[in-house]
């Protein structure tokens, strides 16, 4: 190998680097998106947050109510194409069900729309397969 090529080619691994990291930062409104399954996690078994646990059954919590579906088996059902629906679930579930008792998380900004993702990335988790 001349020097040079050794040269070029250093030059082009710089190139790709920053060809890389343009797309990552282009990306990450798409991660945001997706949602934070940590965090989810969390929100949705935290009293003053989510507590969806207050009705509904998720696993590794003691004593889970059991108003609402148990949410592993209901998400058995859930396509990745129908995140829609499950979103809408918690943003207002009335849309489904006008005399439901579950609260309207996003429409009474209990929660904001980024905790609403990171709560379905986390009931994506359950999924089976
Ligand atoms: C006060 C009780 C209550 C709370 C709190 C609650 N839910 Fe619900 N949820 C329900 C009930 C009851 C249903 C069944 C549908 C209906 O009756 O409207 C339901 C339905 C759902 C469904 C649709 C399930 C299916 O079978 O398709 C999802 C998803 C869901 N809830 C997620 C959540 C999440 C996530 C939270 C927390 C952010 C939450 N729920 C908090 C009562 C609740």
């Amino acid at each position: 190998m001349k020097v040079t090529d050794r040269v070029d080619s250093r030059g082009n691994a710089g190139l790709w680097a920053g060809v890389a990291v343009f797309f990552m930062i282009a990306a990450m409104p798409l991660w945001a998106h997706a949602g934070n399954a940590k965090q989810g996690e969390k929100i949705a078994k935290t009293r003053s947050l989510g507590n969806c646990v207050a009705c509904h059954y998720l696993p590794k919590v003691e004593s889970p109510g059991d108003i609402g579906p148990n949410l592993v088996e209901a998400m058995q059902e859930y396509t990745m194409a129908e995140r829609k629906d499950v979103v809408q679930w918690i943003r207002d579930a009335r849309e489904f069900n006008p005399h439901t008792i579950m609260p309207p998380f996003g429409t009474n900004k209990i929660l904001t729309p980024q905790q609403i993702d990171d709560v379905v990335a986390y009931l994506y988790t359950l999924k089976k397969k």
